[in-house]
């Protein structure tokens, strides 16, 4: 298999920003990883058979990388989704999130880093219809038990950064699929997350909406979000600082996006005004 190198400080240098890589060069060891996986390995034993959906994966994703983890069906990307957000333990291999090193960690603790470090954006957003955008947003502190006067504060703020300031008491089915995401995107950051963690974030969207969250998800990653998604498509992969191609759960590449695209700071804005106009 052709695996690519992963020196792990070198490759995730490689994809990102020159600020950054100039930053990084200052002084190395001052490069803060959000996710650091080596040699990870995830085996699903069934009746007849095991299958070796990851073979050992290695790479660190630095804080305010922009990742785009892409390969065929069956390639493993789920797997690696499910594990790089502790919803599943690995079979072998280590995974530093932060700080914490989670195969060294209890299924509780396990639980409260998920509920409380990782921002998860799903294709098919998984709202609460009953609950207005606001209390979506709070959904997590809830869990946590961290509903408090300053909650509803930090809701409302995050809803009008995402563009939904003038929807707070909307409920879901009131929403536009594009407005839904939105909220399920601030609803990622109510717990200042180590990343967000999005799989096929636009995979239900059309072309005009889908430009609407890259748009935002680079404004994020611009103001130093880590972001991490899953997509089939190359469209959206580009966007992205860094491309991670899996092939038979191995990675095959990891490579900085050599012709990124990126919102200008007037599409930025056109974009979201048009969003505005258009809903
Ligand atoms: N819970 C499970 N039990 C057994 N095998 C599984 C399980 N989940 C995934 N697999 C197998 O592991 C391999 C990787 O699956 P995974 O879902 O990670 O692929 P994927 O890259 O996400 O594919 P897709 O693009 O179709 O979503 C596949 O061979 C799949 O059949
Ligand atoms: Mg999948």
């Amino acid at each position: 298999m052709n695996q690519a190198p992963n020196n792990s400080v070198k490759s995730s240098d490689a994809g990102r920003s020159s600020d950054a890589v100039k930053s990084s060069d200052a002084g190395k060891s001052s490069v803060k990883l959000a996710a650091q996986i080596k040699d990870l390995t995830k085996h699903y034993v069934l009746k007849s058979e095991t299958v070796r959906a990851l073979r050992g994966i290695s790479f660190d994703v630095p804080e305010g990388d922009y990742v785009a983890i892409m390969g065929p069906s069956g390639s493993g990307k789920s797997t690696l989704l499910n594990l790089l957000g502790c919803l599943d333990r690995p079979t072998a291999g280590n995974y530093v999130l932060g700080t914490n090193d989670v195969a060294q960690m209890t299924d509780d603790q396990l639980s409260e880093v998920r509920a409380s470090r990782i921002g998860f954006v799903f294709q098919s957003y998984n709202l609460i219809a009953q609950l207005s955008v606001v209390e979506n947003i709070e959904v997590p502190l809830y869990y946590m038990g961290q509903l408090n006067a300053q909650s509803r504060m930090r809701s409302t703020q995050l809803a009008t950064m995402v563009g939904l300031g003038e929807r707070l008491s909307h409920r879901p089915p009131q929403l536009s699929g594009g407005q839904q995401q939105r909220v399920a995107i601030a609803r990622s950051l109510v717990n200042d997350p180590y990343f967000i963690l999005a799989d096929e974030a636009t995979g239900n969207l059309d072309s005009v909406t889908t430009e609407e969250i890259l748009a935002l998800f680079q404004r994020l990653n611009d103001e130093g979000r880590t972001i991490i998604m899953v997509t089939h498509e190359d469209e959206v992969s580009q966007h992205a600082k860094r491309v991670i191609w899996l092939r038979d759960g191995e990675v095959q590449s990891d490579e900085p996006v050599a012709d990124r695209k990126m919102f200008s700071i007037e599409e930025i804005e056109k974009i979201s005004q048009n969003a505005e106009v258009r809903h």
